[in-house]
């Protein structure tokens, strides 16, 4: 259980960290459409080809930046956020226990240490059912990579995240084999559709609720988070009867020091435990401006408002999003709010954390927030408020 928490807070951890869109898969874009562009000639004019390729790599480049945070795991992080010249190339710290075991995330460029020579089919194994090809066989992945959650997205967002992958600029980084604490017997199950909650019957907007019920349980990562993982060994990773309930623990995460401690809230519509209280958009304001209904921030690690991979979602995906969490049917989990955003830093590093958070502002959201918090008040509140000039400011 305590293993398991390790885990999971040091996961997000990099969650925490957004990486903030990049441009630079624009050049590779054009090669790789080019070349469906060619497979396509056969259907029609290379042109038209070419242009739906593009919206394919669009649609995966959304996914991965903003539905599924894929960077914010497999981008590594520096002083000043994630490292943009190491876009999804892999970290190999991502997790560190104190026994030295690590949990690298991998390299997902286009690099002959990340994913060049596989085939498409090898990648969409690899993060929708968490199996890897090796020389002797396949081996099943680690589920702190959350291939369990995403086996339930659709086959044309699957296609798009590997269209999107293959634009990836190179680069070379060698991520060593995980230790071997993280070894797993067999792949986890999927977690099956049908006990994804569905809306309430009596919601009116249904439509949007079941959008929303695929994005933030199918595709992207709200339910992972909100919903307590059992203990390593169990039959599935998430207590598959509480999800959108809250209770996962992330405070092994921050140091005690800073007196963060979050705890993932219930997002059902309990009255009492959970957001019966909160409109639409409410939930919305969360996700696009890191404001909780009370006005307070958010605790990292979610990654939210303006500059985190959620302020990035669209209007629309906001709405179905918030109208899904709306519509969940009630469940009684009472979840002890422990932290208190911005928190009150440790004294001494109050200069340090200052100037943390204005970098982790200007580079990429949550990240900032993170950093902020890390150190003095100045930085702390600089991170609350998202303004990737103040938190210079207050640091410098
Ligand atoms: C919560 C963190 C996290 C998120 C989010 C995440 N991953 Fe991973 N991913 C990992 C970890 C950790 C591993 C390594 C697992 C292991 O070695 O057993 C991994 C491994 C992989 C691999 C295997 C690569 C190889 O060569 O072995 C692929 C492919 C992959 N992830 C793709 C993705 C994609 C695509 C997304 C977004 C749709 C994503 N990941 C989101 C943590 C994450
Ligand atoms: C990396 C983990 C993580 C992810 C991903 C995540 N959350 Fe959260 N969320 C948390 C934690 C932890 C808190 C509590 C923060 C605090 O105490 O300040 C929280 C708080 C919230 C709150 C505020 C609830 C309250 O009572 O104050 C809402 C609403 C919410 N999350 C919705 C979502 C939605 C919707 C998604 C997906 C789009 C999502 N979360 C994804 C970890 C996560």
């Amino acid at each position: 259980m305590v293993e398991w928490a390790v885990l999971v807070s040091a996961s997000v951890l990099a969650v925490a960290c957004s990486s903030s869109s990049s441009s630079s898969g624009k050049g590779g874009a054009g090669g790789a459409a080019g070349a469906a562009g060619s497979h396509a000639g056969a259907g029609g004019g290379s042109g038209s080809g070419g242009g739906t390729v593009a919206a394919l790599q669009a649609r995966g480049k959304y996914i991965v930046d903003h539905v599924a945070a894929c960077g914010d795991c497999h981008t590594p992080m520096g002083m000043n956020g994630p490292i943009q010249s190491m876009y999804l190339a892999g970290n190999p710290d991502f997790i560190v226990l104190p026994n030295g075991d690590k949990l690298g995330t991998r390299n997902l460029t286009n690099d002959e240490t990340g994913l060049k020579n596989r085939t498409d089919a090898e990648i969409k194994d690899m993060f929708l059912n968490g199996t890897r090809p090796t020389a002797t066989g396949m081996e099943p992945l680690n589920p702190t990579m959350p291939y369990y959650v995403f086996h339930n997205m659709s086959d044309d967002d699957a296609n798009a995240i590997v269209a999107y992958l293959r634009t990836v600029p190179a680069v070379t980084h060698d991520i060593p084999r995980r230790g071997a604490s993280f070894e797993v017997p067999a792949a986890a199950p999927p977690v099956p559709v049908a006990s994804i909650p569905m809306p309430a019957a009596t919601w009116p907007d249904q439509a949007s609720a079941l959008r929303g019920r695929y994005l933030a349980g199918q595709i992207g990562v709200c339910m992972e988070c909100h919903t307590q993982h059992l203990a390593p060994g169990s039959a599935t990773v998430l207590d598959e009867t509480k999800l959108f309930a809250g209770g996962e623990d992330f405070s092994a995460l921050f140091a005690a020091t800073l007196h963060i401690m979050p705890v993932s809230k219930n997002l059902t519509s309990d009255s009492q435990t959970g957001l019966g209280m909160w409109t639409v958009d409410d939930v919305a304001n969360v996700l696009k401006q890191g404001k909780a209904k009370d006005g307070t921030g958010i605790c990292p690690p979610m990654p939210v408002g303006p500059n985190g991979a959620f302020g990035g979602l669209t209007d629309g995906d906001v709405t179905d999003i918030a109208n899904y969490i709306k519509s969940l049917p009630p469940v009684t989990n009472m979840i002890a709010d422990m932290c208190v955003f911005p928190p009150m830093g440790g004294g001494g590093a109050g200069g340090a954390g200052g100037g943390a958070g204005g970098a982790g502002g200007a580079g990429g959201g949550a990240a900032g927030a993170a950093a902020g918090a890390g150190g003095g008040s100045a930085g702390a509140s600089a991170g609350a408020g998202g303004q990737s000039g103040v938190g210079g400011a207050a640091g410098a």
